[in-house]
């Protein structure tokens, strides 16, 4: 199937983008007015101990059918397969996008340029069960002869955020005495703090780059290096150091031998890596077999995607509940409130998937855009957010829809806990809808003994409009599996979200930008030289920086 099969059309500009216009204003009225006692078996999917609550959105049965028309509209169905079929959808980088086959365990090949890349995808993967294996098994030592029990992961954005995520998601799994540290920010405070912690005997350190060119990878590969040469000799590095990219002779010259060298190919899109090698990190923490579990998971969840009505398809239907509230009502943000302490990180990862993806400003086509794409994506895990941001999400002028996140059950045996934790999940979705009116908060300080003059000065203070959407996704429990689910389910939102906004969600080419700028900047550092090359605060700031070193 070819690209230009599709048309890569403004969304704005068919037919059924009026229809839904006319519809918003024809249905805008409250999420309580909306509520009738069926509403939450119509407006609610599961999928595998996976449950989705969207009853509490600002929709309607027309609302849905009309959203999924505009999926159909967009060729999301073809979209799908073109994707899974290994088809170069990343046309501005001219690659497929296969992260899928990294968690496809079928017999069926996934051909890019008529070659199937499932043997090669399948090699990688019994390379990092070998390799883990002997790690925990004590057949991979360090240089004295001592049990690797230390793994720092050397990386940045999509070579760190997604493993980061996973090894705190699925820390009540790690493997028993072992420890995985993470460092990506070329401060040295990140590096300098991160070794404090390891001895060079038993530390292994996986770096970990695509290109193998980013600069704070190759500066905190390099500042680990030396490190470790102040303890052993050149000939051990082979024991200590491990690299995962598509760059092999990068990889060589770092002094890394092929051996040593977990490969990944360029239809692997660094936010969409962690099921590659790039995950190695995760199967050394958590085992092999639960790193096989969570792609496993997320292999499910492709075949849901693939195969699933659209009215029943969760990542469609999470997608175009994004779209309803980002195009048709305005909001900006989304905020994703993990109750559950394991997903700490799961919101930063967000960040980079979703606004990496989709934070677009022009089109398939090379257009500039007139309507919105991804909005700000941020979140914490409760019931922290609660006693800080949460303020704004109930009483804020900034509209956000608020993706809820909680397991049934708790992986620590600690169900008093549980109980206090998730009665809060449940409290916060039924507050941001309800809220709270004129009448209660006077009953309220009447019983208080407030007077009628503290009563007319407080209540608009205390007065919740409500009204707030928010979407609630409860699953079983956090198991490896689940986890897979879950990550699978955000991507193939972000891919259905990328389809209908008409941009390409797969290069990221403005983050290039600043980093070249940066390259330039660094040698001016080097000497105590006015600065008078860039506008007038760059180099007034340059120079400052550079009064400021030289003050006793
Ligand atoms: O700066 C953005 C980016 O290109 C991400 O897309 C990528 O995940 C990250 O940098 C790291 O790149 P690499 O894996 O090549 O070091």
């Amino acid at each position: 199937m070819s690209q230009d099969f599709l048309q890569k059309t403004d969304p704005t500009a068919k037919r059924i983008w009026n229809a839904l216009e006319t519809h918003f204003h024809e249905v805008s009225c409250s999420l309580q007015e909306l509520f009738r006692p069926d509403r939450f078996e119509k407006f609610s999917l599961s999928f595998n101990d996976l449950f989705i609550d969207f009853s509490k959105t600002h929709v309607n049965e027309t609302t849905m059918k009309l959203l999924v028309k505009l999926a159909e509209e967009c060729h999301l169905k073809e979209s799908i397969e073109m994707m899974f079929d290994g088809v170069k959808i990343n046309e501005t980088e001219h690659r497929a996008v296969l992260h899928t086959a990294l968690r496809n365990f079928s017999d069926q090949p996934v051909d890019v340029d008529g070659n199937d890349v499932m043997p090669e995808i399948r090699n990688v993967l019994q390379k990092i069960k070998t390799f883990t294996e002997e790690l925990h098994q004590g057949k991979r030592c360090g240089f004295s002869g001592k049990k690797i029990d230390t793994i720092v992961n050397i990386g940045i954005g999509g070579s760190d955020l997604g493993p980061v995520m996973v090894c705190k998601a699925l820390k009540y799994y790690e493997i028993d005495g072992m420890k995985c540290h993470f460092v990506s920010n070329v401060d040295g405070t990140h590096i300098h703090e991160t070794l404090k912690d390891c001895n060079p005997e038993t530390t292994l350190f996986l770096i970990v780059s695509k290109t193998f060119t980013t600069q704070e990878t190759m500066a905190n590969a390099q500042t680990a290096r030396q490190w470790f040469l102040k303890h052993a000799s050149e000939n051990e590095i082979g024991k200590h150091f491990v690299a995962v990219s598509t760059n092999a002779k990068d990889v060589e010259t770092f002094g890394i031998d092929k051996d040593n060298m977990f490969e990944f190919w360029d239809f692997v899109g660094g936010r969409y890596s962690m099921w590659s090698a790039v995950g190695l990190s995760i199967a050394c923490y958590v085992g092999y077999d639960n790193f096989e579990k969570m792609l496993r998971g997320g292999e499910m969840m492709d075949n849901h995607f693939r195969y699933t009505p659209f009215e029943k398809n969760i990542p469609v239907i999470l997608a175009l509940l994004g779209i309803w509230y980002t195009n048709f009502h305005n909001y900006q943000v989304e905020t994703i409130l993990p109750y559950d302490q394991y997903l700490e990180r799961f919101p930063a990862y967000l960040q980079q998937l979703i606004m990496e993806s989709n934070g677009k400003y022009v089109d398939r086509n090379g257009e500039l855009i007139n309507y919105s794409t991804s909005p700000i994506i941020w979140g914490e895990p409760g019931t922290n957010g609660q006693h800080s941001f949460y303020q704004l999400l109930h009483q804020g002028t900034v509209n956000s829809l608020a993706i809820f996140m909680a397991p049934a059950l708790p992986l620590n045996d600690l169900d008093h806990h549980h109980k206090i934790l998730i009665s809060n999940f449940f409290a916060q979705t039924e507050a941001l809808m309800n809220g709270k009116d004129e009448v209660t908060v006077e009953a309220e300080l009447k019983a208080k003994g407030a007077s009628k003059e503290e009563i007319r000065k407080l209540l608009p203070h205390k007065v919740f409009e409500g009204d707030k959407p928010s979407i609630s996704i409860l699953y079983k429990k956090l198991t490896p599996e689940m986890l897979g689910m879950l990550v699978a389910v955000f991507e193939h939102r972000t891919f259905v979200q990328g389809i209908i906004w008409n941009i390409y969600s797969f290069d990221q080419f403005g983050v290039e930008l600043g980093k070249e700028l940066a390259k330039k900047i660094l040698p001016e550092l080097e000497n105590d030289e006015l600065i008078t090359t860039h506008d007038s605060s760059t180099n007034g700031l340059l120079n400052q920086w550079k009064v400021m070193r030289n003050e006793k």
